[in-house]
């Protein structure tokens, strides 16, 4: 029987895993962690992950052909194939600080299978990692005198959080990048073959190991990429009137420029956009592109300034002042669907709100309240103007403004007009996601504004320098 190891069982090891073994119930899959709180969470009916759809895979197959163990050694030892899916954030300390990742988990596992294993292995990269990672596994792996002709594949992950099922199920591509050797190309094909029970074969990529690797920091470097050029796009709509959703959707209409990822937003979160980003920019500085660099550095740079501008227009529209007054913060997790509050925008909002002395009331349906303080807290400790309440209402009674900053269904569906009444007057609703109807909740009495939607009051005139250049005696001279 064949047997996997993975190696992190936290938001990629967890659900890619539950997938393989659902697919394959021939194969054994066991996913190890060292933190034990989590892998008891794992097999507990209360899941460390939020994921539509996780829970009933996981209760399927688990006990059957899928484990989650903190016995990371006799798993690396009986494995035939090892999915290396730890973390690898961005470098906070030392050289590249700020930007490079920090590879010190994938090296320690490097170094774990080098010590236990005793047959050799398809070594597998699944989490996201600089390009020429491999180079370094597989030098520890060699400098072990072993002897053991491991393999090291990539095979980077493409799921979104809050769709991870739908994406794994069908996902667009499988990308495998291997050595093109006999032992590479063998092993390459045994991680097909894997794959291939559920995935169509057109759809299984294979490529060279570092075009694998190069090409997942690419991919989310331009899905970030539109969704900051559209956020540049709804800064442009708020000062000439324009609508971003309708240029989005006029633009998007091309199918050479297509619908997806047009979205604008108080800003992008999530653990990997920006992290792999500034890999990516880390990798184009020590490569001596600099031009290329600050080219990608600017995605990143304008998604901080769209939170910025956010919550600088909601002070602005409260007549310059909130201090004192409680704001409403509904959402809290980075998207939809699921309760990762990592780099997510409302971090960035909330600090920002607390720091012009706002109470802020934080209503969120699937994080928990440790985890929002713990997200907002500062060098100062704990700060006393926040609140975590339990429901919208509740965070929407007496504040003055109510501020959308996920984009959870539930809060399409909430009765405005009970919220209008219980809220000092004029009401405000800034709705950083575009997803209420502003035109009824203005006739409801709302202020409400959207982001890169024409503002609820002063009607918009032309631009001063436009109406000289087109004036009726500009023309005739
Ligand atoms: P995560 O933090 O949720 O999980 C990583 C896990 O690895 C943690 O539970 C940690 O305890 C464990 N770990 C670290 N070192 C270990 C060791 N030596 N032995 C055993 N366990 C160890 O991270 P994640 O969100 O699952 O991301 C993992 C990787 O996948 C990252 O490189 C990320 O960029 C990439 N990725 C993430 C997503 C996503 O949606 N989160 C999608 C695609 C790719
Ligand atoms: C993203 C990619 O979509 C995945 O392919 C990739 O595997 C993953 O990163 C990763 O490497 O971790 P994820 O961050 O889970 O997935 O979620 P997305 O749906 O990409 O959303 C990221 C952020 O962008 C969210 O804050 C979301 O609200 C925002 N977004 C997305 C917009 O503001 N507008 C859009 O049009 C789309």
């Amino acid at each position: 029987m064949t047997k996997i190891c993975c190696i992190g069982a936290g938001y990629v090891g967890g659900p890619t895993m539950a997938m393989i073994a659902l697919k394959a119930p021939d194969i054994t899959v066991s996913v190890v962690d060292v933190n034990a709180a989590r892998i008891a969470a794992w097999n507990s009916d209360d899941l460390p992950i939020y994921e539509p759809g996780l829970a009933e895979i996981v209760k399927e197959c688990r006990g059957r052909n899928l484990l989650f163990t903190t016995e990371v050694k006799d798993a690396i030892r009986e494995a035939d194939f090892i999915f290396v899916s730890v973390n690898t954030p961005t470098k906070t300390y030392g050289i590249g600080a700020g930007r490079a990742a920090d590879l010190r988990f994938v090296e320690s596992v490097a170094r774990s299978i080098a010590e236990v294993a005793e047959s050799p292995k398809i070594i597998i990269e699944k989490s996201t990692m600089p390009v020429k990672t491999a180079e370094t596994i597989k030098d520890i792996l060699a400098a072990s005198g072993r002897r053991l002709a491991h393999q090291v594949l990539s095979n980077p992950e493409f799921l979104a959080e809050g769709t991870a099922i739908a994406d794994l199920l069908e996902p667009d591509r499988v990308l495998i990048g291997g050595e093109h050797t006999p032992g590479g190309d063998q092993a390459v094909a045994a991680l097909v073959d894997i794959y291939a029970r559920w995935v169509p074969r057109e759809r299984i990529i294979t490529t060279s190991l570092w075009s694998a690797e190069l090409s997942k920091l690419v991919a989310n470097a331009f899905l970030a990429q539109r969704i900051s050029s559209i956020n540049t796009i709804s800064a442009l709509c708020e000062a000439t009137g324009a609508d971003v959703d309708e240029v989005a959707n006029a633009i998007g209409k091309d199918s050479r420029i297509g619908p997806k990822f047009l979205k604008s937003s108080v800003g992008f979160g999530g653990s990997c956009f920006q992290k792999d980003i500034l890999n990516l920019v880390y990798l184009c500085e020590y490569y001596g592109l600099s031009e290329v660099a600050a080219y990608w550095n600017g995605v990143v740079h304008m998604n901080n300034w769209q939170k910025q501008r956010f919550a600088a227009r909601i002070v602005r529209t409260l007549f310059n002042t909130v201090a004192g007054k409680k704001i409403a913060v509904l959402g809290f997790a980075f998207k939809k669907d699921t309760n990762d509050t990592r780099e997510s925008p409302a971090i960035c909002v909330v600090r920002d709100l607390l720091a012009e002395r706002a109470r802020v009331s934080v209503y969120d349906p699937q994080v928990p309240e440790s985890q929002i303080r713990s997200e907002v807290r500062g060098p100062d400790g704990e700060n006393e103007l926040l609140t975590v309440v339990s429901n919208a209402y509740e965070a929407a009674d007496g504040a003055h403004a109510l501020v959308l900053v996920t984009e959870w269904d539930a809060f399409k569906h909430l009765d405005f007009e009970r919220i209008y009444a219980t809220m000092p007057k004029p009401a405000f609703i800034f709705d950083g996601r575009n997803i209420l109807p502003l035109d009824e909740l203005r006739q409801i009495g709302f202020r409400a504004e959207g982001i890169g939607k024409p503002a609820y009051s002063a009607p918009l005139l032309p631009h001063p320098s436009l109406k000289t250049v087109y004036s009726p005696a500009a023309l005739t001279v």
